[in-house]
């Protein structure tokens, strides 16, 4: 895979013991590289990082990205090849209750992180992970490109725009691609992806968990915006654009010190209520939901994304329909309720994954 590149290379995963983040570290592992974290605490109880027992393929570091001494300190010890950045406060309504933090995290968080890549000359490849949400929403029917206005209408989404902003001043400023033979030999990019979906999320106000936790509780699940139009895709998807961009970046540098959207083919763009009444179908017995009426925060109605970029230039393909994405999730979750060992049962749908 990848040519091996990832083969004992060193990785800095900020953000490992997020859902994204664990996910990621498995696989890392899974391609041999040696993998770093820098992160809070699991933001969830129950969490992927704990339940896969993800800290045994992890070199982990539990700090704050808003510090940026010890991040700085951290980088400096590790000395990575590449550095993937996912610590973030990702959701939209917490965004609502909590703006202030939602900025100082997504926003200097990235700073801090960047800022400290140009004291650490071992690294060679940065890959800022921000959301398809980046983007100024027109509610139209296309898929957003990459050189769509950055935007964002609540708190999350524009932090996210934000950080975007700040990856574009690091590299016009530092990391210059016309300047990367000759001085820093750094390439910086950021990777723009649609709602993750996966086994082991237990996020709040997300469908996925949601479901699940209705379902734990013998309850219907409500649901908020059954119209929504959203780019789902299972968590190896992007992850997977992610490590092909990261490859690229550690060979050909400046070529592709971009921004890249990630996301899956058009027809896998569903509304909420069609994902929910698939995943009813395919959990069979006890699976069941209603719509939730109450008066709800802004949420953008069509997003999509235009990924012919990456498909062309990255030769990156989403492998799993929306289809078989929910169907590993429901496989993952019955496992998890039969007791089985969850590091397997993720490794395994891992190695499905690459072999698919
Ligand atoms: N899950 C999705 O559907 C989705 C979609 C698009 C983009 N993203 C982006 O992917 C990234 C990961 O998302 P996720 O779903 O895994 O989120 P998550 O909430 O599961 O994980 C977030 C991670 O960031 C860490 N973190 C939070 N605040 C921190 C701080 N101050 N200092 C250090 N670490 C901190 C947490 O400890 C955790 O490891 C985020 O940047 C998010 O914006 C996620």
């Amino acid at each position: 895979m990848f040519d091996n590149l990832y083969e004992n290379k060193k990785v800095f995963v900020t953000g490992h013991t997020g859902f994204k983040g664990a996910w990621l570290c498995l696989m890392l592992h899974y391609l041999g590289a040696k993998v770093y974290g820098y992160a809070l605490d699991p933001p969830t109880k129950p969490s992927l990082y704990e339940i896969a027992n993800v800290e045994e393929v992890v070199t982990s570091r539990i700090d704050d990205v808003r510090d940026y001494n010890k991040l700085k300190n951290s980088l400096k010890e590790v000395k990575p090849d590449v550095v993937i950045h996912l610590a973030a406060r990702p959701l939209v309504r917490y965004s609502y209750e909590n703006p202030r933090e939602t900025y100082e995290v997504n926003v200097m968080g990235i700073v801090n992180l960047l800022d400290a890549v140009r004291f650490t000359d071992s690294v060679r490849a940065v890959l800022n992970v921000t959301t398809d949400k980046c983007y100024k929403n027109n509610e139209w029917l296309w898929g957003y490109r990459e050189n769509e206005i950055i935007g964002g209408y609540d708190p999350y989404s524009n932090s996210k725009g934000c950080s975007e902003l700040v990856t574009d001043a690091f590299r016009n400023s530092f990391f210059n691609p016309a300047n990367y033979a000759k001085s820093h030999r750094t390439a910086i990019a950021s990777a723009r992806a649609g709602n993750v979906i996966g086994g082991g999320d237990w996020a709040q106000d997300r469908l996925i968990p949601d479901f699940i936790r209705a379902i734990e509780r013998g309850e219907k699940v409500k649901i908020r915006n059954p119209h929504a139009v959203r780019p789902w895709q299972h968590v190896m998807e992007p992850l997977t654009g992610y490590l092909a961009l990261g490859a690229k970046l550690m060979t050909e540098g400046s070529t592709y010190s971009e921004a890249w959207n990630f996301g899956p083919d058009d027809k896998d763009a569903k509304n909420v209520e069609w994902i929910v009444n698939k995943l009813c179908t395919l959990w069979g017995i006890g699976a069941s939901f209603e719509v939730d009426d109450s008066p709800q925060p802004h949420e953008a109605t069509y997003l999509k994304l235009d990924c012919s970029k990456a498909k062309t230039r990255l030769g990156w393909y989403p492998k799993w329909n929306v289809e078989t994405a929910l169907q590993r999730i429901v496989d993952w979750e019955k496992a998890r309720s039969q007791g089985e060992n969850m590091r397997t049962v993720c490794e395994q749908q891992i190695h499905q994954y690459f072999m698919d």
